[in-house]
């Protein structure tokens, strides 16, 4: 099967796991091109993601969207997705449970599509990467877990209500092309000689805990 086939059983199985929270709201599952080297992550869907079925469409998509162009690329050439795949009620902050229940399927999904740059959008996203990050401290960081690079930004629905939060979200994602240009040498470095952020010690630390 190919990435797109796999994706789709994925789905699929999470669509029929009856186990999980928020079944009384639509699956987003997340979107974009199977192939990419960089995926974006939100926390949880909202209104406009639950009544279309896919991840960052109402106002904080708008922002995502035109930050994405901004910087040359294309929503259709990377992939989108969330942390939790059923809108919280109210569009509240998801529970750890959710967050912990939706979790196998968050990294069967990375898996499948294995980017070498994950963009994990606002703290709930971050913390499941970088369980011991500060969003204010690290947002723009460049973190390096096994074969992957992370770099959590601040979520764009906090940018849309605080004109500081964008200008240093707009600032860290400009950064976001020359370091994947710089992939190669990123990923090819030890992280103790790497310049790279958290040092050693937090990198085998949250290597124990987190996602990957
Ligand atoms: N906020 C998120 O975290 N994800 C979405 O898909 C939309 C808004």
């Amino acid at each position: 099967m190919n990435k797109s086939e796999l994706l789709e059983k994925l789905k699929k199985e999470i669509f029929e796991d009856e186990t999980l929270p928020l079944r009384d709201a639509n699956l987003v599952f997340g979107e974009g091109n199977p192939e990419t080297e960089i995926v974006f992550i939100g926390e949880a869907p909202g209104r406009s993601e639950d009544l279309e079925g896919r991840p960052f469409v109402g106002r904080a998509g708008k922002l995502l969207d035109m930050l994405i162009n901004e910087i040359g690329w294309k929503r259709e050439d990377v992939y989108i997705t969330n942390i939790v795949k059923r809108r919280p009620p109210e569009n509240r902050d998801p529970l750890p449970e959710e967050v912990q229940a939706y979790r196998p399927y968050l990294k069967r999904q990375m898996e499948i599509i294995n980017p070498r740059l994950i963009v994990p959008l606002g703290r709930f996203s971050m913390n499941v990467f970088l369980p011991d990050a500060k969003i204010s401290k690290d947002q723009g960081k460049i973190f390096k877990k096994g074969q992957k690079i992370i770099v959590p930004l601040y979520h764009p629905a906090a940018a849309l209500r605080s004109t500081a939060v964008l200008e240093n979200l707009r600032i860290a994602f400009h950064r976001l092309p020359a370091i994947k240009n710089k992939l190669d040498e990123f990923l090819a470095k030890k992280p103790e000689d790497s310049g790279l952020k958290p040092d050693r010690k937090d990198d085998v630390e949250q290597k124990q805990s987190g996602l990957f």
